[in-house]
Parts: structure tokens; sequence; C-alpha cells
């Protein structure tokens, strides 16, 4: 009788492993299918400036868009996971240092990454949100390349990212933004200059930066990071919708809301909506309100 348990115990042990095995090749051929996929995308080349209004406008669209949250204040890189389970990934170091990848970037490069999230090669870049600023203007997208081209070399040779085997799990089932170009549309055309004035239309615009977080309906929810907290719902139905404009100023610039909760800059990088004007962040609330 005993035997008998023990062999069907066993047996069953045996199936389960054998289920879980063959899951996890599925999830891993999906994941390095879409990974080494080959995007042919059109890439519409403008002219990068190198004056230093350009270079200091630039700045800002780096600072705005919370870059250095990934590739670190002096462009030097910086890893932003490393767990042997989920993986590990860095923003690359983006000068000209050892270790950098402005060693051998083109302009068409750099734009090739920002426009449609694809790397040199024409795949997916890894977790780089291409997806939140691919739609910004010519002038926005040329301004932050100056930037980035005219930092001074740092020395810094980051680790090469990789998926561990729950990160494989998690991308599989789109938990993750792994291949940022499946969700860019690469036939969308950018305005050549988007006009900064305080209304709802500009505020659009600015959003795109909240909705990898918040999700492309700002309603919240899951959050693209492993194990992230829940995200708030900011349209109009959340909190922010009820706040005066001086109250959405004052949680997105100091990281308290009006109902005292003290907001996380590694889970809602407040820091980042710190160096936005006024009227920026007065345009981005207008256009929140509207969403019903
Ligand atoms: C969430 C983290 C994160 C943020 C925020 C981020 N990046 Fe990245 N970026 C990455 C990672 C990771 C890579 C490397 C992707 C790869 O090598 O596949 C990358 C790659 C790049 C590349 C391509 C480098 C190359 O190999 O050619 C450029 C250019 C770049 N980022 C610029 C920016 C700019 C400009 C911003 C802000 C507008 C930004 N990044 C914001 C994570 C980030
Ligand atoms: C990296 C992810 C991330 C990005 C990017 C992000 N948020 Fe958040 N945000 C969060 C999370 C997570 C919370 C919830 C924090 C909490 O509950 O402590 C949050 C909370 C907030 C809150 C407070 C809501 C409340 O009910 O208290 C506001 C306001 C907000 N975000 C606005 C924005 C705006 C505007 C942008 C774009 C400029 C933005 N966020 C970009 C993750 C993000």
């Amino acid at each position: 009788m005993i035997r008998k348990i023990l062999k069907w115990t066993g047996i069953t042990l045996a199936s389960l492993l054998v289920v879980i095995i063959a899951a996890w090749l599925v999830a891993y051929f999906n994941v390095r299918g879409r990974q080494n996929k080959v995007y042919e995308v059109n890439l519409r080349e403008i002219a990068i400036p190198t004056d230093s209004a350009a270079v200091a406008a630039g700045k800002r669209v780096f600072e705005m868009k919370g870059c250095g949250g990934c590739h670190g204040a002096k462009l030097e890189g910086h890893t932003e996971l490393d767990d042997p389970l989920v993986g590990r990934f860095s923003g690359p170091n983006l000068t000209r240092g050892k270790g950098g990848v402005g060693n051998d970037r083109t302009d068409a490069d750099w734009l090739r990454a920002l426009r449609h999230g694809i790397n040199k090669e024409g795949k997916s870049l890894f977790i780089m949100p291409s997806y939140e600023y691919y739609k910004m203007s010519d002038e926005d997208i040329a301004s932050v390349i100056a930037f980035i081209k005219a930092q001074p070399a740092v020395d810094s040779d980051l680790p090469r990212d990789k998926l561990g085997p729950l990160g494989i799990v998690l991308s599989a089932l789109d938990k993750v933004p792994f291949a940022p170009a499946e969700m860019i549309d690469h036939e969308y055309v950018s305005k050549p200059v988007v006009k900064k004035e305080v209304s709802a239309a500009y505020g659009e615009y600015l959003s795109m930066s909240c909705t990898g977080c918040h999700h492309p309906d700002f309603k919240g929810g899951e959050s693209p990071i492993p194990g992230g907290k829940f995200v708030a719902d900011i349209s109009a139905s959340g909190k922010p919708g009820k706040w005066s404009h001086s109250q959405f100023i004052a949680a997105l610039r100091t990281g308290k809301t009006p109902e005292g909760k003290e907001l996380n800059n590694a889970e809602m990088p407040w820091k980042m909506t710190a160096t936005y004007t006024d009227d920026e962040l007065t345009a981005l609330h207008l256009y929140l309100q509207t969403i019903k």
C-alpha cells in the first residue's frame, strides 16, 4: 500500500515538474523571440542642433522626463534593479567615456532609440521607456539629443542587462515592459514644435510621462515595476481630480498630498515633477481633469 502511494506521489510530482518546465520553456522562447524581432522602420531624420540654447533646453527635457533616474545625473549610467530572480537592468552610460555608448552612436542611432525604442541592430531596446517619449516634438527630441552629446565623458562600465527566471515569466505575461518597441506606433509623425502654454492640450503632451505607470487612461492599476506599489488614479475620478491647481502643484513639488500622504520618490517620481514650472503643472492638471 505504502509503496503504491509513494509510486503515485512520485508520478504526480514528476508530471508536475514536466508541466512547469514546459511552461517555463514556452515563456522563455516567447520572450527571446520578441527580443530578437527585427523591426523595419522609416526613421525620419531631423537636424540635431549644437548651440548652447538647444543644449540648455535639452537639459530641461532630460530632467522633466526623469531620464537621470535610470541614466544617472551625469549620464554615467545607473543600475536600477539587480535581483537574482527578476533580473538586472541598468540605464547605460550615454557619454563617450569608458563603457559609454556615446562612443559610437550617430544622430540616427539616438533618434531611433527615442522615437522607435530600437537599437542599432533594429531590435527592441530593453526596458527603456521610449513609449513615453516617441511623441515628443522634433524640437524637444532634438534638444535632448543635443544635451546628451554635449555632456563630458564619464568612465563607467556597467554589467549587461538580463532577465532572471521570474523576470522571464513576468515578461511573457506582459507584466514588465521589457520590449518597448512593441508599445510604439512606428507610423506616428510628431509635430515640429509644441506650444508651451497653460492649456489642456499642452498638459496632454506633458502627460506622456505619466502613462507608463498610471496607464494610458490615467486610472492607475498594477505597477510596471515588479512588486511595485499599486498606482493611483489621477484622472477626474481620482483624488487629484478634486484638488485645486495649487494643491496639485504643491503635491507634485513636495511629495505630500492634500490628504497628508507622503509619496515615495522611488515609487512616484515627484522629484521629477518638482522640476516642472507652475504653468506646466497647471496644464497637466487641466488635462487630467478632462478625463472622466
Ligand atoms: C526606466 C529607466 C529608464 C529611463 C527613465 C530612461 N531610460 Fe534610456 N535606457 C534605459 C535602458 C535600460 C536602456 C538600455 C536598453 C538596451 O540596451 O537594450 C536605455 C537606453 C537608452 C538609449 C539607447 C542607448 C544605446 O545603446 O544606443 C538612449 C539614447 C536613451 N536610453 C536615452 C534616454 C533618454 C533621453 C531618457 C529620457 C527622455 C531615457 N533614456 C530614460 C532605461 C531608461
Ligand atoms: C514610475 C511610476 C510613476 C510615474 C512615472 C508617475 N507616477 Fe504618479 N504615482 C505612482 C504611484 C505608484 C503612485 C501611488 C503612490 C502611493 O500610493 O503612495 C502615484 C501617485 C501619484 C499621485 C498622488 C495620487 C493620490 O491619490 O494621492 C499624483 C498626483 C501623481 N502620481 C501624479 C503623477 C503625474 C502627473 C505623473 C506624470 C508627470 C506621474 N504621476 C508619473 C507612480 C508613478
